[in-house]
C-alpha cells in the first residue's frame, strides 16, 4: 500500500474516533428537527446555558446581520432570527467550543478563528447582498468551512506540519499541499466529520465545495457564497495563515472562476469586488472587537 493510501485509511479511522458534539447541541438538533418545535421549548434549553444565550444575542445584533432595531431578549432574538438560524448559530458555537480548548504550535489558532468568524459574517452579508432567501446555513458554513484544518492539526499533527512546510517552501496552495502529502483535503475531512455529526446536508456541501463550488450540483449558489465569503475575508485582511498567497483583486476579477460565478447569476465585476471589500472592511471596523469577543 502506498503512503498516501495508508495515510487516508489512518485518517478515516481517526475521524471515526472523534467524539460527538456536547449534549446541548444534540438536544437542540432534535428539537429543531421536530416539525412542531416551539420557540418556548428552544428558549428553555438555550437559557440553561447563559454564555450561549449571550452569544446568540450578540450575533443577532451584529452589524453584518442588518437588523434595524436592537434585539435585547433571547425570545425576541429567536423570533427575529427564526428557528433554523438559531440552530445554525448554536451548532457553530458547539463546533468552535469543541476545538477551542486546544493549543497549537503549528498554526495560529487566534488567527484561524478570526478568519472563521469574519467569514461567517461576510457570508451573511453576501447572502443579503445577493438577495438569497432561506440563507440560514450561511453563518454556520462560513464559520466552520476550514474546520478540517483543526482536525488535521489535532489528529494528524505530523502530516499537518509537513503540509504547512510544503506551503511555505513551494508557494503552493494549502489544498495542493494536502493532496500531495495526505491524498485528501481539509474540506473532505470536514465533510466526513460533519456527516458523522449529522449536520444538515446543505451545510456539509457548502463546506465541501468552498474551494470549488462548480462541483456542487445541488446547492451551487450557496456554495458560491461560501467560496466568495472566504475570498472576501482574505481580501479584507483576514487570511487563515500568514504565509498564504495573497489574492490580487484584478486577477480575481478576470479569472475563469469569476466567469462561472457570473454565469451562475451573480453580478460581480472588478468595481463590485472593490466596493464589497470596502463595505466589509467598514462593517468590521464598526463592529470593532465586538464580534471577535463572541468566541472568548
Ligand atoms: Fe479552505
Ligand atoms: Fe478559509
Amino acid at each position: 500500500m502506498n503512503k498516501i493510501k495508508r495515510n487516508k485509511n489512518k485518517l478515516v479511522k481517526r475521524i471515526q474516533q472523534i467524539p460527538t458534539l456536547p449534549i446541548i447541541s444534540q438536544k437542540i438538533m432534535t428539537i429543531v428537527g421536530n416539525e412542531n418545535a416551539s420557540f418556548e421549548e428552544l428558549a428553555r434549553i438555550i437559557e440553561k446555558d447563559q454564555a450561549l444565550a449571550i452569544k446568540i444575542l450578540k450575533v443577532a445584533n451584529s452589524a453584518f446581520y442588518g437588523f434595524l432595531s436592537s434585539i435585547s431578549s433571547l425570545e425576541h432574538a429567536l423570533v427575529i432570527l427564526g428557528i433554523n438560524e438559531v440552530k445554525s448559530i448554536v451548532l457553530g458555537f458547539s463546533v468552535q467550543n469543541f476545538f477551542s480548548h486546544s493549543e497549537s504550535d503549528a498554526f495560529d489558532r487566534t488567527r484561524f478563528w478570526k478568519h472563521a468568524i469574519i467569514c461567517s459574517q461576510v457570508a451573511k452579508l453576501l447572502g443579503r447582498h445577493y438577495n438569497m432567501r432561506d440563507d440560514d446555513s450561511l453563518f454556520l458554513a462560513g464559520l466552520i468551512h476550514d474546520m478540517g484544518k483543526v482536525v488535521l492539526d489535532e489528529y494528524f499533527h505530523e502530516e499537518f506540519l509537513q503540509i504547512i512546510k510544503h506551503v511555505c517552501s513551494n508557494n503552493s496552495t494549502f489544498s495542493e499541499a494536502e493532496r500531495e502529502i495526505l491524498g485528501t483535503t481539509h474540506y473532505q475531512i470536514a465533510a466526513t466529520l460533519l456527516k458523522q455529526w449529522d449536520f444538515p446536508d446543505k451545510v456539509i456541501m457548502q463546506v465541501l465545495y468552498h474551494h470549488a463550488p462548480w462541483y456542487d450540483e445541488n446547492y451551487g449558489t450557496k456554495s458560491i457564497i461560501i467560496y466568495l465569503a472566504n475570498i472576501f475575508t482574505k481580501l479584507s485582511g483576514y487570511s487563515c495563515h500568514t504565509d498564504e498567497k495573497q489574492i490580487d483583486p484584478h486577477a480575481f476579477a478576470n479569472s475563469s472562476e469569476i466567469d462561472f460565478i457570473i454565469k451562475s447569476g451573480f453580478d460581480l465585476d472588478y468595481e463590485t469586488i472593490k466596493n464589497l471589500t470596502s463595505h466589509i472592511r467598514e462593517s468590521i471596523s464598526v463592529e470593532g472587537d465586538n464580534i471577535m469577543r463572541l468566541f472568548e
